[in-house]
């Protein structure tokens, strides 16, 4: 992720800090050659998609924005804006050692919210609360490249909890990865099936890729109305399908 991010030209707020976001994405990439080029072209994006949503809602105004499953996203960074908080929620392990490499890269976090939750087993809501994140007012939550990790109660409890920290207004921007038998050729079967194996071997099992249809009922379920979905297969013709970038509100 953070070779194919180094690739990319990003916007920032004028107040942003993008240089120690990208100082982050080289101490992780560490001369990473960016690899296999669909998974280039969903990082792109999902990273444009997010990035403008983002860019939107800090300009509506919003004063909230919450990272789920934040891992090495710099937006904390890039998008730092004056009266604007900014939460990090993530697993304890991988927030720990995001704030090392932050201090390695010598980025400056004081006025970042980090709050650490695992998805399986804690209060989610709860964690947000005690951090001081406020639901009578609106957020612009991001949950990208999240949900697949996580076993289905895990992902319609995420799902769930932050649509009970969304007052009026608030905005969800997520990906979501679905599966529709009978979609996929044998070429691209064989494909996904090596990059899970290799993201097993990394750690980082894919758990749950619903059918779309599957998929937008469990947000619907969780509080939340989709307002835009975009398929990364029509997006970029010829990649594959059933990569999702969501837009919803409450
Ligand atoms: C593939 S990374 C994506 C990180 C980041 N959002 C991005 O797009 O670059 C998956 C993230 O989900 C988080 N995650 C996975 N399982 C989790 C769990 N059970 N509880 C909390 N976070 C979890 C990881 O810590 C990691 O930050």
């Amino acid at each position: 992720m953070a070779a194919q991010r180094l690739l990319l030209d990003r916007p920032a707020s004028r107040t942003g800090d993008p240089r120690a976001d990208e100082r982050l994405a080289q101490n992780l990439a560490a001369g990473l050659v960016p690899g296999r080029s669909d998974f280039g072209s969903w990082v792109a994006q999902r990273t444009r998609f997010i990035d403008a949503e983002l860019t939107a809602a800090l300009a509506a105004p919003i004063r909230q924005v919450v990272i789920a499953g934040a891992g090495y996203d710099g937006r904390a960074l890039r998008f730092r804006t004056p009266g604007v908080r900014f939460f990090e929620l993530d697993h304890p392990l991988t927030q720990a050692d995001k704030r090392n490499r932050l201090a390695a890269v010598g980025a400056a976090v004081d006025d970042v919210v980090f709050a650490s939750a695992d998805f399986i087993l804690d209060d989610v809501a709860g964690a947000l609360e005690t951090a001081g994140h406020d639901a009578t007012a609106p957020t612009f939550f991001v949950c990208e490249g999240v949900l697949r990790y996580l076993p289905e109660p895990a992902f319609r409890g995420l799902l769930r909890a932050l649509a009970q920290r969304a007052a009026p207004g608030s905005v969800l921007t997520t990906t979501i990865s679905t599966r529709d038998a009978g979609d996929e050729s044998d070429t691209a079967a064989h494909a996904r099936l090596a990059h899970e194996d290799r993201l097993a071997a990394a750690g980082e099992p894919v758990l749950t890729v619903p059918p779309r249809a599957v998929a937008l009922d469990w947000l619907r379920d969780a509080g939340w109305i989709s307002a835009v979905v975009h398929d990364l297969g029509d997006l970029s013709p010829g990649e594959v399908r059933g990569r999702l970038l969501v837009r919803a509100t409450r």
